[in-house]
């Protein structure tokens, strides 16, 4: 029995690896491979159409929101906000909460004023700043609602003081349930809860754009991948019918409500595990502790070897940390299994008897 806690790309529901296995021999029953497709058939256009009105449907988004599926990855957003958002007029304010979002304010820097309202940093980004206060004139607000590293996440939108606000959701989209409508623009690479690795989902309320004066190039324009519905070149054609299957999951698993209560189950399971033992400490403190990505040490680094080696032989993959925060990971998204954590709780019970 294998169990995947990798941090993502990751664990993906069977479900969707078969279908999607299924979809490269031959898609829909068209005899074609979903890879051989063109993008501009009904054969593509119905998936595309579906994975919007799906993101729609399980985000609950207003009619002046759109929805887009990009190339690129988060990364690329870090770029593609402040060059549609942002002039040299405006100042951008950004939270730090880790590598993710420094890697979006250095981008940012390139296009506009920014100004780092608050930072985790000096605490090697353990917990979620709490006071800071956004004063107007302001662009956008960004903020990280996962920190993927540390295993923080945002559990109150913070309060914006009206202005716009634009979250990189890369590791916590549609994990739970929200007014998706108290944010302005939201991207989200697919691959932890949405699927595998090639696409970007972007939603984006349509009265944020335009207000720039600067000329965008073409593919780096959210209003022109409007216009164009996605399809301004090749899309990821494959990437995304992965999403759509997944999406489609998650709707016949209940959506965001039920998946936010199994997560939450999930979470609550292993962190009141961790917590019992005395030689391991969890590292956020636990107002900001992640539902998706739950991180730990060893009080005694000598364990950490022996654990390691433990959870290998029981085919849990992908425990590590990342290597800036060392110890451990485990990784609870949303196609995860409760099973796969009671596996890993009954490993950490047992391992704690025989080092505790
Ligand atoms: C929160 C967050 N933002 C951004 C990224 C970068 O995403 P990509 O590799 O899709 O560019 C990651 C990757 O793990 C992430 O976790």
């Amino acid at each position: 029995m294998i169990h995947n806690f990798n941090a993502g790309p990751s664990i993906l529901p069977d479900q969707v690896l078969q279908e999607a296995s299924r979809a490269i021999i031959n898609f829909n029953d068209s005899g074609l491979s979903i890879l051989e497709i063109g993008h501009r058939t009904p054969l593509f256009e119905s998936v595309l159409d579906e994975a919007r009105s799906l993101v729609r449907e399980l985000m609950n988004l207003p009619s002046d929101y759109e929805v887009l599926f990009l190339h690129g990855g988060a990364t690329t957003q870090f770029m593609t906000v402040p060059l549609n958002l942002l002039d040299e007029a405006g100042t951008a304010a950004y939270i730090d909460t880790g590598v993710w979002s420094s890697k979006a304010i250095q981008y940012a820097k390139q296009f506009g004023k920014v100004k780092v309202l608050a930072s985790s940093q000096e605490a090697n980004y353990t917990y979620i700043p709490k006071n800071f206060s956004v004063d107007p004139p302001v662009t956008y607000l960004h903020i990280t609602t996962n920190n993927t590293i540390y295993g923080t996440e945002w559990h109150k939108i913070p309060y914006s003081n009206g202005v716009p606000v634009v979250a990189d959701m890369s590791s916590d989209i549609f994990s739970r349930e929200m007014d998706y409508s108290k944010f302005d623009l939201i991207y989200a690479g697919a691959q932890k809860n949405m699927g595998a690795a090639g696409t970007t989902l972007v939603v984006v309320k349509k009265s944020l754009l335009g207000k720039v004066q600067r000329k965008i190039p073409g593919i780096m324009d959210y209003q022109k991948h409007i216009e164009a519905g996605s399809m301004l070149n090749t899309p990821p054609v494959f990437a995304i019918y992965v999403s759509m299957l997944t999406l489609r999951w998650l709707k016949a698993q209940g959506g965001t409500a039920a998946i936010d209560q199994l997560n939450t189950k999930k979470a609550a399971l292993l962190y009141d595990t961790l917590d019992r033992i005395p030689f391991i400490k969890p590292t956020v403190a636990k107002e900001d502790r992640s539902r998706m990505n739950v991180c730990f040490v060893m009080k005694d680094p000598a364990l950490e070897q022996p654990f390691m080696d433990k959870c290998k032989a029981a085919g849990m993959y992908g425990v590590k940390g990342h290597r800036s925060v060392g110890g451990f990971r485990i990784s609870l998204y949303n196609a995860l299994p409760l099973s796969s954590v009671e596996d890993i709780v009954a490993l950490i019970e047992d391992f704690a008897k025989t080092h505790g």
